[in-house]
């Protein structure tokens, strides 16, 4: 999900397949790319960093090598340098690998493998494949052995293509937990990220399952399990257009990024979290906490909505104040002082509010950090600590799977935070950690509810106005469910904290304003209870986001979105995951334009 992937074996040169799959894939991600070519006796290697283009430039003399593999990158451990590029390859220049995903053992790996005199040149994760694979071929015949036995060691996800200098009419590709395909073609295969970088030259594939070893030669696909076993996986035919694909076959960039949800926050949380006693590890130490007198959440639209939601969180761990601030107001009327800790949230890296509020938080001496999504963006040079979302790229205008890893960020923050001040204990720490460990799961039982939510939607859809409403951690997700609404359905949406509705928001309602009223995880519950039956009785359409285990609200509300019953402290992640796909169905209804809605940008650059 985070980079592309393609590799070519067959009769024709592969450098130019390699070139086309590779601006195929650039959509997901493209901080910089590489391939490399088996060439004569050896392997040709190019890198460049930047878009596919810059790639394009080099390669002067077209190697006619028939057998390649190609990457795009997007950055999630080590710069975007050269370097860092992909393909990798061992000690020798003969095995070269191409990866996607992220090696949770990758520390422990490394250094056993520098002890046993291997030399590491980048500084990513995926490298450590390579030298695993070189170790692993001293000891037998077999390349596809050699790669198996190597990969066993790797604990995370991995999708990983691997050539080599030997086996020069072969590649070995490998999936676990993260996406491959086979593009199976006449006397040539393909293998791939997803199906746009092959729907070019065939439209037959093999979707690869985790645990999945393939041998591809030109002329057969074998594929085997991890220790060898014969597997057998079907042919089948794409449908798509090339468009379909690059959206993985949804319709918008949106409901794939929302569908992205519980593959990003699994890998927002991967490494993170040691599944024995839960050490989070996100790059900060005991002298990141020392002095800490408070902390200032700055950002703009679902990210300043993303700091509202986490900040109850954040206090409850530290003990300390937490303040958010829109960064547009902040960096003109704020107050940092030297001491502070200002987190920037922010997932393109490049919001000129965000940025000016960081640099006048600098100014003031205060500390800085960055919640981002986007390595080598301009926040990961301004901030003293960078906590990558790794939700991969997004691409739709409207922000979903950024805002909810932002949160498990933000809450990832908190707990190690709480470990450095010793402000909740041990065991409160393991059970939020299980509560995260829990929630991919629970997103992707969100998701499934998606006909309910549709069915909700067409009540809106022919509406111009509709409020939000919650309590407590609920509100910023009030807000944000508003902000959804509005930006991509044109329709008037509004957020309010629901214990303001009797102080003058009340005014507005009538027998056509729906309301959307969250209840699920609302420790104040029976209060928001009660401001549903207010709205009720001026005749208003109450949609309510409620737990599977709530019996009491249908008596209130017209209709109940269920919410799969959560721990309180991720539930709002749930009920904001059901308003992403509420905005979706009523903007879908309304025929808007949802990936580019009007007046807006992905990135807003500029003041
Ligand atoms: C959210 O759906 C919008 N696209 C917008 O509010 C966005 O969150 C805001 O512009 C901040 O962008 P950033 O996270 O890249 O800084």
């Amino acid at each position: 999900m985070m980079c592309g992937i393609i590799g070519y074996v067959g009769y024709r040169s592969a450098v130019p397949i390699i070139v086309e799959g590779l601006k195929r894939l650039e959509y997901r991600g493209y901080d910089s790319a590489g391939l490399s070519v088996i060439s004569g006796s050896g392997i040709t290697l190019l890198r460049a960093v930047g878009p596919v283009a810059g790639l394009e430039k080099k390669i002067t003399a077209l190697s006619a090598g028939a057998c390649g593999i190609g990457h795009t990158r997007w950055a999630t451990m080590g710069a975007v340098n050269e370097e860092n590029a992909h393909p990798h390859s061992d000690c020798t220049g003969k095995i070269h690998i191409v990866h996607n995903g992220i090696i949770e053992n990758f520390g422990e790996l490394k250094a056993g493998l520098e002890s046993r005199g291997h030399l590491f040149l980048s500084q990513t994760d995926s490298e450590a494949i390579a030298h695993l694979i070189e170790e692993e071929s001293a000891g037998c015949d077999s390349f596809a052995d050699a790669v198996r036995r190597a990969l066993k060691k790797i604990r995370g996800s991995f999708a990983t293509v691997v050539l080599c200098a030997s086996n020069p009419d072969t590649l070995i590709a490998a999936r676990h937990e993260s996406p491959l395909l086979i593009g199976v073609g006449d006397s040539e295969n393909l293998v791939a990220s997803d199906a746009t970088a092959v729907l070019s030259h065939t439209d037959r594939v093999i979707y690869l399952e985790d645990g999945d070893v393939a041998t591809i030669t030109p002329n057969s696909v074998s594929i085997s399990d991890m220790d060898g076993a014969g597997v057998c996986r079907e042919i089948v035919k794409i449908e798509w257009s090339l468009d379909e694909a690059e959206k993985s076959g949804y319709e918008h960039y949106m409901l794939k990024e929302i569908n992205e949800q519980p593959s990003a926050i699994r890998e927002a949380i991967m490494g993170r979290i040691s599944p024995a006693e839960p050490i989070i590890d996100i790059g900060l130490g005991e002298e990141d906490a020392s002095g800490l007198k408070a902390i200032t959440l700055v950002g703009c639209g679902t990210s300043y909505y993303a700091g509202l939601a986490a900040r109850h969180f954040i206090e409850r761990c530290t003990g300390l104040p937490v303040n958010v601030e829109i960064a547009s107001e902040y960096r003109y009327y704020g107050m940092p002082k030297s001491g502070d800790l200002v987190v920037a949230i922010t997932q393109s890296g490049e919001t000129a509010d965000t940025l000016a509020a960081v640099k006048q938080a600098k100014k003031a001496g205060a500390r800085v950090y960055a919640v981002t999504n986007v390595i080598g963006s301009t926040i990961t040079r301004i901030a003293d600590r960078v906590m990558l979302t790794r939700a991969g790229p997004e691409i739709s205008v409207a922000s979903t799977k950024a805002f909810t890893t932002q949160m498990v960020v933000l809450q990832l923050l908190a707990l190690r935070l709480s470990q450095l001040t010793g402000n909740i204990s041990a065991k409160e720490v393991a059970d939020h950690s299980s509560h995260l460990h829990r929630l991919s799961r629970l997103v992707q039982e969100t998701l499934e509810r998606r006909d309910a939510v549709m069915q909700a939607a067409s009540g809106i859809a022919e509406k111009t106005a509709a409020f939000y409403i919650g309590r407590g951690q609920n509100y910023p997700i009030a807000l944000e469910g508003a902000l959804k609404l509005k930006e991509i359905s044109y329709v008037h949406a509004e957020g309010f904290a629901a214990g303001e509705l009797k102080h003058g928001p009340l005014a507005l309602i009538d027998e056509n304003t729906p309301i959307v009223a969250i209840v699920a995880g609302d420790p104040t519950y029976e209060k928001t209870l009660s401001n549903i039956a207010e709205i009720k009785a001026r005749g208003s359409p109450v949609i309510a986001l409620a737990f599977d285990s709530d019996t009491d609200v249908e008596k209130q509300a017209d209709i109940v979105l269920r919410i799969p019953d959560a721990p309180f402290d991720v539930a709002p992640l749930l009920c904001a995951v059901t308003l992403q796909l509420l905005a979706y169905y009523v903007a879908k209804a309304r025929g808007c334009s949802i990936d580019r809605p009007r007046n807006l940008a992905k990135s807003v650059t500029v003041e």
